[in-house]
């Protein structure tokens, strides 16, 4: 994927905020938020790795085969990450299969830093949710939350956002299929989702969403250095 610089630079003002951790855990609804909040651009990274999935899905390929995978991640365009099955049954298992591939990562690594430094003019820095933005992405962001929550209560949300979209799934199944993608996303060796060593972690098992988001802005704000939204 091409990024709007070739080779990012840290705008010295810009302030990046990394917000990890694993599926349904509320992190894209939160940083989101977070990104409305400070006047900063949002970048759902786990979308892109999406759109290489959905986009090797439609053309019959495997997301297990490396080169295949990687091959539509050099192609990849802004356009496709407006697609519409992003979130299509199937789409997230098998963006986790292909993000385990480096040369996937390696390709969609510029463009991800280039919205992160180099955010729209008027924007005062950019929020990067996904799995590994604190640790490979952004090292240097001035402010990591790790966003995460039992595997029960993410269940549970992502089975009742699910039921809200009108598509009928067993809890049990729900619960199997984000237990898989845990295990992948942290086990692979491809920059594996992790807490970054100066990250805060979130537990959001027992906040509601309002509640983690005043405990995030207020993070955020004391490491970033924000005083006014
Ligand atoms: O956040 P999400 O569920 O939309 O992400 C889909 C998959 O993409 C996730 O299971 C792992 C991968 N991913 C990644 O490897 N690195 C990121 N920064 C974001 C997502």
């Amino acid at each position: 994927m091409s990024a709007r610089t070739s080779q990012a630079t840290p705008r010295d003002d810009a302030i990046v905020v990394a917000v990890d951790g694993p599926a349904a855990a509320g992190k894209g609804t939160l940083a989101r938020r977070l990104a409305a909040a400070l006047n900063l651009v949002y970048l759902d990274t786990g979308s892109i790795y999406r759109a290489v999935a959905a986009k090797l899905l439609a053309g019959g390929g495997d997301p297990a085969d490396a080169d295949a995978a990687s091959r539509v991640a050099r192609a990849l365009s802004s356009a496709d990450l407006d697609r519409d099955d992003l979130r299509a049954e199937g789409v997230g298992a098998a963006a986790s299969v292909v993000s385990a591939h480096q040369a996937v990562r390696e390709a969609l690594l510029e463009f991800q830093r280039a919205v992160a430094f180099d955010p729209p003019a008027g924007r005062a820095g950019a929020v990067l949710d996904g799995r590994d933005i604190g640790t490979v992405v952004c090292p240097d962001a001035c402010a990591k939350l790790f966003v995460t929550a039992s595997l029960e209560e993410r269940a549970r949300r992502r089975h009742e956002e699910l039921l809200g979209r009108g598509e009928a799934r067993i809890y049990a199944r729900v619960l199997e299929d984000l237990k898989e993608r845990d295990e992948r996303d942290a086990a692979r060796d491809a920059a594996p989702m992790t807490a970054a060593a100066d990250a805060v972690v979130l537990d959001t098992s027992d906040l509601d969403v309002d509640a983690a988001f005043e405990r995030a802005l207020d993070i955020v704000r004391a490491r970033c250095g924000v005083t006014a939204g």
